[in-house]
């Protein structure tokens, strides 16, 4: 096993990152740090971080996005070594899952993977996938189960804030347990001497009463290497809301049912319009609306935002007709908004303006 998939020889990984700094790099930048496409090994992953759920965007792209499938560009062993080329390059925690389980049987008792076998404890409830902030109002004791790809070989141990019980398992062995109700001499914590390869950990948690999980914890490493486990609630004191201000704003955010990379034009009549800028057609648009953001990550947020207000239905068709669209920059200049793109080669700026109190008007030059 390397990296978490099975048979993968180092030719198979030299065939992927050949592949990888033909094409990919381009957009996911020579180090996989991210360009015009998102880092590549963060913590973060948009579309899910197994290796199934690589291998589909490879094959089949995000739609709306400059991402394109690559299924009839390359061969399954090229799209394959491609996908174990990336996970290759992985460090820190991956492929999370979370599920929370009713507190009462739990009561007591030592945690343990063994203790979840039971029927008693199936009524679990699956929190979304990849996505290390904890749910409000949770109640219960957490279970994680998730991979590490260790880059550095050294010493590591897990450095968990005390409370409530805690207990790690490392490639099935207890590493860590910790219960606050308890001296901290009982403690238990174990360094790991790890080499580079994918290990399966587990963390069980609960707190006594909580409105919010508290739970954090950190794999800490050799030379400053920290891989968070888990972060805080999703209450925060982040500000959550973006309204409409004097000047056009023009933001990117992810949206439910919307292409990731539209532009959201919010112009100072609190009209907001989504443009699209791989087909120059306006996806949808509001009036009396805002932007309801869930509580960003440092990088790329797990969970969508939403917009808040009324639809505006007219205007939801296309403005550029070509299929030769190419987008530069958008500008907000005072209460318009520019979006400069070249179509069929020529340039061309498509400017925004608000309109009375719920309208706008859309002129192209
Ligand atoms: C023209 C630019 C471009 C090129 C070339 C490109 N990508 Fe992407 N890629 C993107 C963008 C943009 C996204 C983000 C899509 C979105 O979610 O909006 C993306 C997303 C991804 C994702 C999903 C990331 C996540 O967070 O889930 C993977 C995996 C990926 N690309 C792999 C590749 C591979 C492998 C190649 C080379 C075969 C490649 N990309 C080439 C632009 C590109």
């Amino acid at each position: 096993m390397l990296f978490g998939v099975a048979n993968v020889t180092a030719a198979d990984l030299e065939r992927g990152k050949t592949l990888y700094s033909q094409i990919c790099f381009t957009c996911h930048g020579p180090t996989l740090d991210g360009g015009i496409g998102p880092s590549l090994k963060d913590q973060y992953w948009h579309h899910g971080s197994s290796p199934s759920a690589i291998l589909d965007v490879i094959d089949h792209g995000v739609e709306g996005s400059e991402m394109i499938g690559y299924k009839d560009v390359f061969s399954e062993v090229d799209r394959l070594a491609l996908r174990d080329f990336l996970l290759s390059q992985q460090e820190g925690v991956r492929e999370m899952i979370r599920s929370i389980y009713p507190p009462e049987f739990f009561k007591e008792k030592r945690l343990t993977p063994d203790l979840f076998k039971t029927g008693e404890s199936t009524s679990q409830t699956l929190l979304p996938e990849n996505w290390i902030y904890m749910p409000r109002n949770a109640v219960g004791v957490i279970r994680v189960t998730a991979k590490v790809h260790i880059q550095k070989p050294g010493s590591y141990h897990f450095a968990i804030r005390r409370l409530g019980r805690t207990a790690v398992y490392f490639e099935g062995e207890e590493v860590h347990y910790s219960d606050d109700s308890k001296p901290k001499g009982d403690d238990f914590n174990k360094a790991l001497d790890l080499k580079p390869g994918s290990y399966t950990f587990e963390i069980l948690h609960t707190e006594k009463k909580s409105h919010a999980y508290r739970f954090h914890g950190t794999l800490t490493g050799p030379a400053g290497t920290r891989f968070p486990l888990s972060g805080r609630s999703l209450q925060g004191n982040i500000p959550k809301i973006i309204v409409a201000g004097p000047e056009v704003k023009i933001v990117r955010k992810w949206i439910k049912d919307l292409p990731p990379r539209a532009l959201l034009c919010l112009l100072p009549n609190k009209v907001i319009v989504a443009y699209n800028t791989v087909d120059g057609s306006i996806l949808k648009a509001w009036h009396s609306a805002e932007i309801n953001q869930t509580p960003s990550l440092p990088d790329r947020s797990q969970k969508q935002s939403e917009i808040n207000g009324t639809e505006i239905s007219e205007s939801t068709r296309p403005i550029l007709k070509s299929s030769n669209i190419e987008f530069i920059a958008y500008e907000s200049k005072g209460d318009k908004a520019l979006i400069h793109s070249v179509v069929d080669g020529k340039p061309t700026t498509v400017t925004l303006v608000p309109q009375s109190d719920n309208s706008f008007t859309i002129s192209i030059q």
